[in-house]
């Protein structure tokens, strides 16, 4: 990672030394997203809440009638944008349990919004998919019932 920065920076340097307008441009641009990403890998992800009305969630055995709600709402809500398997408008969801703490997904499913602007991933996200997730204006309930659904997509 800091090689890459290394080298964005003396592109930049390069460009710059050449005088052209729009190079100057692009320069200052690129290793502005270098350093965010940066800044991201620092975090661990499953310390991560993220920003949101869910500060702490209870996890116990699957419960198999939220896992169908949750079906439920994904494939009514989610899926104009999301594939569990593979990437669409938005990234693929499977192993997302995993990979992010049940607090910070539940807040990226209610509150994208201020998720995308102060969470460093979910910024590091909107970058890469260069497309905002939508706010869908679930209930608590339901996320919760989505994220069991997830649980079962490993
Ligand atoms: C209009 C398209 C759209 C809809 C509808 C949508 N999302 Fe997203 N979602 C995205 C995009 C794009 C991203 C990644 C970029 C970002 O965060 O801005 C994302 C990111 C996510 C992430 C983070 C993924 C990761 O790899 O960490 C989760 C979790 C998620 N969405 C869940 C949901 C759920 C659950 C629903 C339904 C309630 C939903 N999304 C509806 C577009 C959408």
């Amino acid at each position: 990672m800091k090689l890459k920065i290394l080298t964005v920076l003396a592109l930049s340097a390069i460009m710059m030394s050449c005088g052209g307008d729009k190079p100057k441009e692009k320069a200052a641009d690129s290793p502005a997203k270098e350093d965010m990403k940066a800044e991201v890998t620092k975090i661990d992800p499953m310390k991560d809440k993220g920003v949101g009305p869910i500060k702490s969630v209870t996890i116990g055995d699957i419960d198999d009638a939220m896992v169908a709600n949750g079906e439920k709402i994904f494939k009514a809500k989610c899926t104009a944008c999301h594939k569990i398997s593979k990437r669409f408008v938005g990234p693929a969801l499977k192993g997302i349990t995993k990979k992010q703490t049940p607090e910070w997904i539940m807040n990226m499913i209610l509150n994208p919004d201020v998720m995308v602007v102060e969470n460093a991933r979910a910024k590091e996200l909107l970058i890469e998919y260069s497309a905002p997730m939508a706010n869908q204006n679930l209930t608590e309930e339901e996320a919760r019932a989505i994220y069991e659904y997830f649980r079962t997509k490993n």
